[in-house]
């Protein structure tokens, strides 16, 4: 058969840029479509426990760069040179104002045909809450959520033939402080540095390398 899209090749041809041409921009047009991907991103019990900074202006891009000092230095370059950097947030708690929101704007979307539906959501999303904060998990239960969305851009991109460098190479604190996140009940959790590579960049030439299907896939 025909594929309507070839996604193999979608995820061949995209890679880690480790050096981005500082004089190439992303058009308006393909960000649109990468925030709106970040924003549709599907979450547990659509909680959305999530928040994305996006700098790209060069005052914005410093302030990403406030994490990237020490160990952390090699990612500078990537975060100050791209055209625009992603810093995917997670909330810290699921408070009730937030679960309310959410609950409202699934009303307002018309998700509910009786109010007995919008209290059995409320209901059902409640449970698995209580149930992370009983476990003690909710900050992790959140950040997983928010690498689905890493995911979602991360293949977004590839397809518009934006190049991306995701970074759990800073320092968090750092990044958290530079953009007043705990105060907005927010931590950072990874960075995405987009915009188009440099003749420089190695990694570009390099092949991509995978264990193999059968390592990493069963069929049963
Ligand atoms: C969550 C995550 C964090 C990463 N952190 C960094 C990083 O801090 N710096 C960097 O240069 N690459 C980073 N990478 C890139 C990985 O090394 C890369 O995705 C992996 O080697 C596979 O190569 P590919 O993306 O080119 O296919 C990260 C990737 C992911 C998914």
């Amino acid at each position: 058969m025909t594929l309507p899209v070839s996604l193999t090749g979608i995820a061949r041809r995209r890679y880690t840029t480790k050096s981005f041409d500082a004089t190439r921009k992303i058009a308006p047009e393909l960000m649109d479509e990468l925030r709106n991907l970040l924003r549709l991103a599907p979450s547990s019990v659509n909680s959305q426990p999530w928040h994305f900074v996006i700098a790209s202006s060069e005052a914005g891009k410093a302030k990403v760069a406030a994490g990237t000092h020490g160990p952390y230095a090699y990612n500078g370059p990537k975060v100050l040179k791209s055209s625009h950097v992603v810093v995917l947030c997670a909330r810290t708690d699921l408070t009730a104002e937030h679960l309310q929101a959410v609950l409202n704007q699934e009303d307002a979307d018309g998700r509910f045909a009786t109010p007995e539906a919008k209290a059995g959501q409320a209901n059902g999303r409640g449970g698995y809450v209580k149930q992370h904060q009983e476990i003690g998990d909710t900050a992790v239960w959140a950040q997983k959520q928010v690498y689905l969305a890493l995911g979602e851009l991360l293949l977004g991109a590839g397809a518009l033939g934006i190049d991306a460098c995701p970074m759990e190479g800073f320092d968090v604190a750092a990044v958290n402080e530079a953009l007043g996140l705990k105060q907005r009940g927010l931590t950072a959790v990874v960075l995405v540095a987009l915009g188009y590579h440099a003749d420089d960049d190695f990694n570009a030439k390099l092949p991509k390398s995978r264990l193999s299907a059968d390592t990493v896939i069963s069929d049963i």
